[in-house]
This record gives structure tokens, sequence and C-alpha cells, in this order.
């Protein structure tokens, strides 16, 4: 089994593909607008710090046990069980894991669908194309349903392909093109009128919210879908990782790429939306707070780019080719974790386990498009609200509480040597056992 498992090859396509499953709608769309509502630099100031001391850790906790037990998250979490007891908890929390996942892609893709269809629309406007360029502005049961079934062809494609020549080969193209876009779109952006506004809400501190309960709830639910946890993605991912590579410092990277993106999002969306301000499109709700939800992208931002005449063409284009990296790179994070159980554990060969479970997802992602108005919201509060902090506490206990201290420090061990003089070996396993934990239950009660 194990000869059989992918690995990457590099550091750099790791990088890119943990990266990738990092960065998503949750930063671009996600972070941006939650920092705007609840009080600007504040929320980043506090997004900021959760990420340093809660979800850099929970990360960690994730890429060991993955690269300890080289298997998909149920195999994973039963091999550094100890008693029977927690070998069924290993169970339970792996299968809920991929059953969560499996229902996050299917919300996902719904949006990601959108994200694909403005993409294409520019270019089919481009092409004087106007009849089907309107049809793919124009919000549609009947566009939702093609487009999110077109980006479900993608990312199955990309799983099929397998980690090296699928996930890694693709992450490497499309995470720098995402970096590059994102600059050149918020350098553009400066030199619009409006735009300094909005770089004040997003950086000038309303320090009077910092201590806020629903500022921590928010910002700790934002790192943790961020960072993609709870669910078995780093888990998996780390499991293609190479011995050779140094964890700590590895995870850190992941981490500071994912804070990164979502900050330097934040200098896109907030200077665009008061851009769009400036330009007369209605930026704020009825009760004074800025549109933050699915309006936003979709109705908000293209009514500015349709202020801005043909430059507007170029600029929709890139920023939802942008959006739609940042959906693929997720997406395909989220189907490789019921997929790596599939082939590990039901013995079903990489293109049966894609195609079975993205046609399942698939069929989920057009239920929901066609009951969106209820449905929509019911997924999405049931997987990342309830279990994914759920989930995110058990893995902390595994590894704080159920595998054997002196195995995880071996683990480390290989690609960094020296970790137990570190100040990462000082204060990380403290971390996982009570904090992590506890700060996870104390959210989740609120
Ligand atoms: N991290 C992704 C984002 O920010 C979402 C995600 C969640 C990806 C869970 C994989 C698993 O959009």
């Amino acid at each position: 089994m194990t000869n059989s498992r992918g690995e990457f090859s590099s550091r750099f396509g790791f990088l890119m593909a943990a990266s990738g499953s990092a960065v998503g709608l949750g930063n671009i769309w996600g972070f941006p607008t939650n920092a705007a509502s609840n009080g600007g630099a504040a929320f980043l100031f506090t997004y900021l710090l959760l990420a340093l001391v809660l979800a850099y850790p929970a990360l960690m906790a994730e890429l060991i046990i993955g690269r300890h037990s080289r298997s998909n998250a149920v195999t994973a979490l039963q091999l550094i069980s100890v008693g029977e007891k927690s070998k069924l908890l290993g169970f339970l929390v792996g299968f809920l894991g991929i059953v969560t996942v499996t229902f996050i892609l299917s919300f996902y893709a719904v949006v990601s669908g959108w994200m694909f269809a403005l993409f294409i629309e520019p270019i089919a406007r481009f092409f004087g194309w106007i009849s089907v360029a309107s049809w793919l502005e124009f919000d549609s049961t009947a566009r939702n349903i093609i487009a999110l079934v077109l980006f479900m062809v993608l990312t199955i494609s990309i799983i099929n392909a397998g980690v090296q020549n699928g996930i890694e080969k693709w992450a490497r193209r499309l995470m720098p093109a995402l970096i590059t876009i994102l600059i050149a779109l918020s350098l553009y952006v400066f030199t619009l009128p409006g735009a300094l506004v909005g770089l004040q809400a997003y950086l000038i501190p309303d320090f009077t919210r910092v201590a806020s309960a629903e500022l921590l709830v928010d910002a700790m639910g934002q790192a943790f879908f961020s960072l993609s946890l709870g669910v078995g993605t780093m888990l998996v991912y780390g499991s293609y990782l190479s011995k050779e590579e140094n964890l700590p410092m590895i995870g850190g990277l992941v981490a500071l790429l994912d804070v990164g993106i979502a900050v330097l999002a934040g200098l896109l969306i907030l200077p665009a939306m008061y851009v769009a301000l400036e330009s007369g499109v209605e930026i704020f709700d009825s009760q004074g707070n800025l549109i933050a939800g699915p309006r936003l992208i979709v109705s908000v931002l293209p009514n500015l780019f349709g202020t801005m005449g043909s430059v507007g063409l170029f600029v929709a284009f890139s920023f939802f080719a942008l959006m739609t990296i940042a959906s693929l790179t997720s997406s395909i994070s989220m189907l490789e974790v019921p997929v790596s159980y599939a082939v590990e554990e039901l013995n079903f060969s990489r293109s049966r386990a894609s195609v079975s479970i993205g046609g399942f997802v698939t069929i989920m992602s057009i239920l929901i498009a066609m009951n969106f108005d209820w449905l929509f919201d019911v997924v999405v509060t049931l997987t990342t609200e309830l279990s994914q902090p759920l989930l995110g506490l058990f893995f902390c206990i595994f590894v704080g509480w159920i595998w054997r201290r002196d195995a995880i420090l071996e683990e480390i061990r290989c690609g960094s040597p020296n970790v137990q003089n570190s100040i990462f070996w000082k204060i990380w396993p403290f971390y996982v056992k009570f904090i992590c934990p506890l700060a996870i239950l104390m959210v989740y009660l609120q």
C-alpha cells in the first residue's frame, strides 16, 4: 500500500499545494468582509494572533499525524491510537472528517461555479458573443448547474491524475499565477478614486472591538476554515510529504502564506468596494453594514467592473480568474480526502474513486443549487460551524492526549533533528494539549 502512494516531488510543490488548499474563497472573500464588518484592523490583529497561537499548532498536529502514518485520515487516526476505545474514536473522527469535507465541497462547488461562470463571461464579451455573456452574467439555476458541473469536472480530472501529475503539477502552475494577479489587481485598484477610504476602513483599527466575543468567534472560525483544518485535508497532504522535510518550518510557511494572502486580499477587496461606492454602486445594506455575503462578489464587484469601460473587461477577467484558481486549488484538496480513503481502504482504483465520489458531490451540489435559498445556509452551518471546530478539537486531543509523546518527537525529528531543543518543542506540545482544545471548546460553546 505504502509504495503505491503518491509523494510530493519537492518542497515547493508541497508548499504550493498546501497553501493552495488553504487559500480559497475563505481568504479572498471571507476574510476581507469579516474584517470590514468587525472593526477593520482590530479584526486583522485578532486574526493574526489566533492564526499564530491556535491555527498553526492545529495545522502542525495534522501535518505530523499525516506524515507519520502515510495514510488517509481514518487509518492515520487509528494508527496513532492505543486502546480499542481510542481506535474507535479514531475511526469516528476520521470518518466524520471525510463526510464533512465532502459536504463542504458540495456547497463550495456551487460558489466556485459562479466564479467560473463570471470568469468565462468577459471572454465571451470580448469575442462579441453578447447573448452567451449575458446568460453567464445573469444568475439562473441552469447557469449555476452547468457552471458547477464544469468546475467539478476540472476538480475530478486533476484528482484523477494523482498527487504529482495532478495536485502538485497544477498547484505549481496556479498558485504563482494567483499571487501575481492579486498583487497586480491591488496595485491597479489603489490608483482609482475612493481606494484610500477603503484602505482606511481596513487598516485603521477600532480597538473597542478587539475584546468582543463575536469578533473572537468570527476570527477563530475564519482561521480554522482558512487553514483547511479539522477535516483531514492537511493530514492527507502531510501524508504525501517527504520524511526529509522540516515540519515546523514548512507548516509555518504554509500558515504565513495563507495569512499573507488573506491580508493582501483585504488590500484589494476593501479599496475596490469604496471605489465602487465612488462610482455610484451601493455597498451598504439596509442596516448600513458593508455588503458581505454572496452579493459582494457577484453583484458589487461586477457592477464596479461594469463602470470601468473596456478596462473593466480585463479587470473582471483577471479578478474571476483569481477566484477560480483559488477555488480550484482548494476543491482538489477537499476531494483528495475521501478519494485517498476509498483507494486505500475500499480498494477502489484512483479513477473509480475520483469519478464516483466526485460524481456524488456534483449531484449534492446540484441539489444545493436547486434549493439554494434554504439548503445552502443549512449545509454551510452544519459543516463549517458545527462539525469543523469539533473535529479540530478532536485532532488536538489525539495529538495532545492519545498519541505517545516520544513517537511524536521522533516523527518531527525526521527532517529537523535538533527540534528537541527548539522553541517549537518547548511550546507546541503544551499548546495542542491544553490551550487549543480549551479555546476551541470556548468558541464552540458560543
Ligand atoms: N481553506 C479553504 C478556503 O479558505 C477552504 C477549505 C476548507 C479547504 C476545508 C479544504 C478543507 O477557502
